[in-house]
């Protein structure tokens, strides 16, 4: 099975809210080779996604490939961690964020005792198991949790290892290890990163935290069987709500940033679209933006700075670990841009300085490197209103409802002499319902 087809389902699971209940054996007994069933609610001895996107959870000597589905004996896919049968069940796994090293990125980690072992393509690599400390100095054995935090989200590359109420937050570069206790944070017995987003698992509730503060916002803890399983009658969340179908996708704003991270905007959500092989959720855009209560019109991205513009008004967040609303701001947009709002679309090639702004069926080139910043140009445009556009090294793309049209570059959008074909919002990158 593809990726795709796995993380969808996996993101259909979690959007179900009244999925069918597993009818295999009668309720309330146990199948005769006594699997596990997480519906009854597990305290999961490690969580982690593999290379392909799909999510394991394991307890005991026994896994869960996904969130749905029966329990599998762990060795049927991670054949050598029978060969240590003694070591037991596996304490702590991550997936290994690491791009600058392809030696190691994408690999997933098993932690049992004071061994690792590295696995891709579900192979053992050649040389593990080793010992702990010989990969990851600092760090003890016996570890309840780990999960992997990605320069972006964490200020480096790093992983976080739980032990008891301790956190280990390991420099994958560096090798360096900084010692946190998060006291208000339940001792994790599992960790998992989805989509931008850390779960602390602990009995069969988890807590959100984030990855760099350890805090907790929110009303935690919550059952995960309502989240990450589907486990029928009585267990779910969003009140049925069903995944919207693409053809009534209709974005406000897409941007996509220095670090290659892409968001949609949709009413008071976003969504994150090129870790699609995780799976998609849409999220409130409060959660990573915390003064944007409200639909945005245009967003995008120059240097490492986000511009959302909203109305008259443009608010300038300073990207790294967390996204931060620059001192000052939000600010008129006649102010900052020399241009009145509300505007339908805004979008930055690569290594450019002219923002192309949109409203109506006109494009105004403001050049951002400039002082004042004022239109320098101004174009007609082919279309009498946009939703939504945005510019990578593939050239422009303009959002109307739920189709979108591609072009080399500003220039031929505006010249825009001849259509091209729309091309429409798929489930694969969209996380829609065809
Ligand atoms: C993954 O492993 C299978 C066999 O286990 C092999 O046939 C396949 O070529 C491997 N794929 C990669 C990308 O290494
Ligand atoms: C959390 O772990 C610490 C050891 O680090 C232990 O003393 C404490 O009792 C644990 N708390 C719970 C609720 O298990
Ligand atoms: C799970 O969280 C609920 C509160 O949401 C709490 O009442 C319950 O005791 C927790 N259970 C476990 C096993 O942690």
């Amino acid at each position: 099975m593809t990726a795709v087809l796995l993380s969808l389902y996996a993101c259909l699971a979690l959007a179900l809210s009244n999925a069918a209940p597993d009818h295999s054996h009668p309720k309330g007994e146990d199948p005769p080779d006594a699997k596990p069933d997480r519906c009854k609610g597990i305290e999961f001895d490690a969580i982690t996604p593999d290379e392909k996107g799909n999510t394991f959870f394991f307890k005991g000597d026994h896994l869960w490939k996904g969130f749905s589905g029966p329990a599998e004996l762990s060795n049927s896919i991670f054949k050598e961690l029978d060969d240590y049968h003694h070591l037991g069940h596996v304490d702590a796994a991550f997936r290994m964020h690491h791009q600058d090293d392809l030696n190691v990125h994408d690999h997933i980690y098993f932690f049992l005792d004071d061994k690792i072992f590295s696995y891709y393509n579900y192979t053992l690599e050649q040389g593990y198991p080793v010992e702990i400390q010989q990969e990851f100095p600092g760090v003890p054995s016996h570890l309840d949790a780990a999960v992997e935090c990605p320069k972006g989200e964490c200020i480096t590359d790093s992983v976080l290892f739980f032990k008891g109420n301790e956190i280990y937050s390991f420099d994958i570069k560096t090798k360096s290890v900084k010692k946190k206790v998060w006291a208000h944070l339940p001792n994790c017995t599992s960790a998992f990163r989805w989509l931008e987003h850390y779960y602390c698992f602990h009995g069969y509730n988890f807590t959100r935290f984030h990855p760099v503060s350890g805090d907790v916002t929110g009303t935690y803890p919550k059952d995960a069987r309502n989240y990450f399983m589907r486990c029928g009658e009585g267990f779910g969340h969003g009140g049925g709500a069903r995944k919207q179908r693409c053809s009534e996708v209709k974005l406000n704003a897409i941007t996509i940033d220095d670090k290659g991270r892409s968001y949609a905007f949709q009413d008071a959500m976003y969504m994150r679209l090129d870790t699609h092989r995780d799976g998609s959720h849409h999220f409130p855009i409060s959660r990573l933006w915390k003064e944007i209560s409200v639909v945005v019109d245009a967003v995008f991205n120059y240097g490492d700075n986000m511009y959302i513009i909203q109305g008259d008004q443009v608010y300038i967040y300073k990207s790294a670990a967390h996204y931060t609303l620059i001192e000052g701001y939000p600010k008129p947009l006649k102010e900052e841009l020399g241009i009145d709002g509300p505007v339908d679309a805004a979008f930055l090639c690569p290594n450019q300085h002219i923002v192309n702004v949109i409203q109506g069926q006109k494009m105004y080139d403001i050049d951002l490197a400039a002082t004042p910043r004022a239109v320098k140009m101004e174009r007609p445009i082919p279309f009498p209103e946009i939703d939504a556009g945005f510019c990578d090294a593939d050239g422009v793309k303009v959002f109307i409802g739920p189709e979108y049209y591609s072009y080399q570059s500003p220039m031929i959008l505006a010249m825009g002499k001849i259509k091209p074909a729309p091309q429409t919002i798929s489930r694969e990158k969209f996380g829609c319902e065809e």
